[in-house]
């Protein structure tokens, strides 16, 4: 059998990536993030657009160079459909079918949630292969989701945030606290040397396997404002024992849920995806969970949580078996499901 070549390209938000697989095999996997963001505290999405359009070119090229392949080579290329941000969206669409339609070559379209589930199947060594039906949590910046995971491509969102997503709970937490944009990794290295039991938030009441964390976005705004008024330094004297306060309470929620999930299906093969999975308190409590209540967890390597473009090959690549092929007249689209 002849290898198959995938190149995939990642713009949904503000990460420029491509990436080339052999396979499932990764050749090369780069990322540009867009560093202009964190002045703003927040992505920018008319300057992510400007951005991708200024990283595409290097980046493909880079990826294909890393890969010591050919552009010839390739067999087909996969793009972020969406869900995302249309301007960031746009400019890996176009390219992607320029460069398909240039080599003569498949187009294959890919949804950015699907993706950040399916990295699991990018070949590693000393990997622990997934059967299915198995849970996923994909927890990121957009997204807070439950998927009950039957094959590849037949999933189905058992619950979501109604609200914020976990990313966003993380990221307004930082801000409020003075941290920079994205707040999530500070939060949580800040977290690992402080008391997570030194002050209570309320954890959300929501049915089912629903999330919601815009409340608790304000009770930290709110408690933080308070405390603040009787000592001008309550932040600064406490940050790690708030950091850590709030991540035991994020980790709790979404254990919570995942739990319901486990006991409404009786699947108890659970996976995570999305940026928020690189979180070390998700990781270690889903570690535990494998004593404490018999699961098997699949975590993903660091490389794949946040966006990258080697989980959009991995899925051109699923996709390519099935001679599953876009049209040349496929969109982008800001809103797209599971
Ligand atoms: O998947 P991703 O790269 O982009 C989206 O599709 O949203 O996720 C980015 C999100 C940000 O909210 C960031 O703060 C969060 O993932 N994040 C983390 C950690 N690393 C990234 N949150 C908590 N702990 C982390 N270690
Ligand atoms: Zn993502």
């Amino acid at each position: 059998n002849e290898n198959i070549y995938i190149l995939g390209i990642e713009s949904s938000c503000d990460d420029t990536s491509a990436a080339i697989l052999c396979n499932d095999k990764i050749l090369s996997n780069v990322v540009a993030d867009q560093k202009i963001h964190a002045e703003y505290g927040g992505v920018v999405p008319e300057l992510a657009s400007r951005a991708h359009q200024q990283n595409i070119v290097p980046v493909v090229h880079q990826a294909i160079e890393k890969a010591g392949i050919s552009k010839k080579q390739l067999s087909a290329i996969a793009f972020t459909r969406g869900p995302g941000l249309m301007g960031s969206l746009l400019v890996g669409t176009s390219f992607a079918k320029s460069l398909a339609f240039g080599l003569n070559i498949p187009l294959i379209d890919v949804n950015h949630m699907q993706a950040h589930i399916l990295a699991h199947f990018i070949s590693e060594e000393n990997h622990k292969k997934l059967p299915f039906p198995f849970l996923a949590m994909t927890i990121s910046g957009g997204h807070t989701q439950i998927v009950k995971v039957s094959n590849y491509f037949e999933m189905e969102v058992l619950g979501e945030t109604i609200d914020d997503a976990v990313g966003e709970a993380y990221d307004k937490s930082g801000k409020v606290l003075g941290l920079g944009y994205p707040a999530g990794p500070e939060i949580d290295k800040l977290a690992q040397l402080g008391n997570p039991k030194a002050f209570r938030f309320t954890k959300p009441k929501v049915d089912g396997l629903n999330f919601s964390f815009s409340g608790l976005k304000t009770a930290i705004l709110y408690f933080v404002q308070r405390e603040t008024k009787a000592n001008p330094n309550f932040v600064k004297d406490n940050l790690n024992d708030i950091c850590a306060s709030i991540q035991y309470t994020i980790i709790g929620i979404l254990m919570d849920k995942l739990k319901l999930a486990v006991k409404q299906t009786g699947i108890k093969h659970i996976a995570i995806g999305g940026g928020v999975s690189a979180n070390s308190g998700i990781r270690k409590a889903l570690e535990d969970a494998e004593h404490k209540f018999g699961w098997t967890t699949y975590i993903p390597k660091f490389e794949y949580t946040t966006d990258n473009a080697a989980m959009i090959a991995i899925v051109g690549y699923l996709k390519y078996l099935e001679k599953d092929f876009s049209d040349f007249d496929v969109m982008a689209t800001a809103r797209l499901k599971i």
